[in-house]
């Protein structure tokens, strides 16, 4: 199967520098600064596929928003899963689904090449890209240049692309899964350019995650029994992939991280669930409250991921955006469901409110009653009433991540900014919607001069 949604992952080469000439609509004048995206920029070699969405090689876009208008520029992440697969032409390096080609023994024992496609983030004025499995690779954020693999002094082996950033203190905090004899998840705290490691805490079994919540006093992760078989991939007998297992008798664990790194890490049980991304948390009156984009396990994305260009993308089986409320002293959690459509994915919050009570989420949906297909929809999301508005780009239009930049005090005063994919152009446009009515009319939508596929996440740097 596939659908008109499906030419927006063919791959993007060339590597653009210019100013966007056709705009509708205006840039608002408070919204001045870059908007960092990563996501797989190449998608196929040599006339193939690769075997899953998340081989694709990292490709960084800057998007300025200045007093001229905007300037567009994509570079690709500078690795050596690049070069090396540049220069021969065909696959080289084992990847998330990607094996070489010729069997067991030419993969045995290579590790998945760092294909850096997951996100990027600024700290201290450097400019980190992004990719779960192993360390950022350091960019030029003006010319987005790669500057060379940051490993923290050889600290660092694996980073999440989800780090979040306290807005009151500047701390960036994030994670790291290591496999070997022991899974250990390693929580980090990067502060003024410096690397802290806090204590690593082990896992009881391997398992695969992606995100994390960062309230006042915690890091907060919800571990679904998505386990990994390190053995099975470690012999190059299958894929990082292929060596995924959905154990659903097994419970989701909540780990509470103290962020000073003191006290335990507490584990607390609840019914099995898989997610790949938070919106937000806080803590009020000893309980926690996250947001997230809850799937029932990982059936139907994790084939979803694996099929991606040809995929029906089903809504059966996806995310529900949800609430939970974590009771730590009676190890009770509570669960509501917002009433967002269908397929939720991407849920994003003010920055200004990481950690702290906060009212509005942005996430990418389809109408209720959507069978198939990738996202043509966002919504604002009021967590405290469940309203919901929505902007619908259909029919042709397919939108990654909303992402929220603040343009005035307020929570929901900004804009909200996305690349949207339209199947009948076959062509890309970076869309600004007004956050407090989000289904009027676009504020401006920028066309590109060719069609960017499918992304991931992003930041941005205010001027
Ligand atoms: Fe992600």
């Amino acid at each position: 199967m596939a659908g008109p949604w499906s030419a927006g992952f063919r791959s993007l080469l060339h590597e653009h520098d210019y100013r966007i000439d056709e705009i509708d609509g205006t840039v608002p004048a408070a919204l001045r600064g870059t908007l960092f995206r990563n996501g797989s920029g190449r998608n196929q070699l040599a006339g193939r596929w690769f075997a899953h969405w998340f081989d694709g090689d990292g490709m960084i876009q800057a998007i300025r928003f200045d007093a001229q208008g905007i300037h567009y520029r994509n570079r690709y992440v500078d690795t050596p899963n690049w070069r090396d697969e540049n220069q021969a032409g065909r696959i080289m390096h084992r990847g998330f689904g990607k094996m070489r080609p010729g069997g067991v023994l030419v993969n045995a024992f290579r590790m998945a090449a760092n294909v850096s496609n997951t996100s990027v983030v600024l700290s201290d004025g450097k400019l980190l890209s992004l990719w779960e499995g192993g360390p950022p690779f350091e960019l030029d954020p003006a010319t987005l240049a790669t500057r060379g693999l940051q490993d923290f002094g050889g600290t660092v082996k694996a980073f999440s692309a989800h780090p979040r950033i306290d807005p009151d203190s500047g701390e960036l905090f994030n994670f790291g899964l290591d496999y070997g004899r022991r899974t250990t998840l390693t929580p980090y705290r990067l502060h003024r350019g410096s690397l802290t490691k806090l204590p690593p805490v082990t896992l009881p079994y391997p398992v695969m995650n992606h995100d994390f919540v960062l309230t006042e006093h915690h890091l907060v992760f919800c571990l679904g029994p998505i386990l990994v078989h390190p053995i099975r991939f470690l012999l190059g007998l299958s894929s990082f992939d292929g060596a995924l297992h959905w154990d659903g008798g097994k419970p989701t664990l909540i780990l509470l991280v103290p962020r000073d790194g003191r006290d335990a890490p507490r584990f607390i049980e609840t019914e099995a669930f898989f997610q790949f991304h938070f919106a937000n948390g806080y803590e009020a009156d000893g309980t926690i409250v996250l947001d997230l984009a809850r799937y029932p396990d990982y059936a139907t994305v994790g084939q979803a991921l694996r099929d991606y260009w040809h995929s029906d993308w089903p809504a059966a089986g996806m995310a529900t955006l949800t609430r939970l409320r974590i009771d730590p002293a009676s190890d009770t959690v509570e669960s509501r469901a917002y009433a967002a459509g269908s397929a939720n994915e991407f849920p994003k919050v003010d920055p200004r409110r990481i950690g702290k009570r906060y009212r509005y989420a942005y996430i990418a949906c389809n109408p209720a009653d959507r069978a198939t297909g990738l996202q043509q929809q966002v919504a604002r999301v009021d967590l405290e009433s469940g309203a919901v508005a929505c902007h619908d780009f259909g029919p042709h239009g397919y939108v990654g991540e909303p992402f929220f930049i603040p343009t005035g005090a307020g929570e929901d005063d900004g804009v909200v900014v996305a690349m949207v994919f339209d199947a009948a152009t076959e062509g890309s446009a970076v869309v600004g919607l007004d956050a407090r009515d989000l289904a009027a009319k676009p504020l401006f939508t920028a066309r590109l001069r060719h069609p960017v596929p499918y992304g991931l996440h992003g930041c941005f740097s205010p001027d």
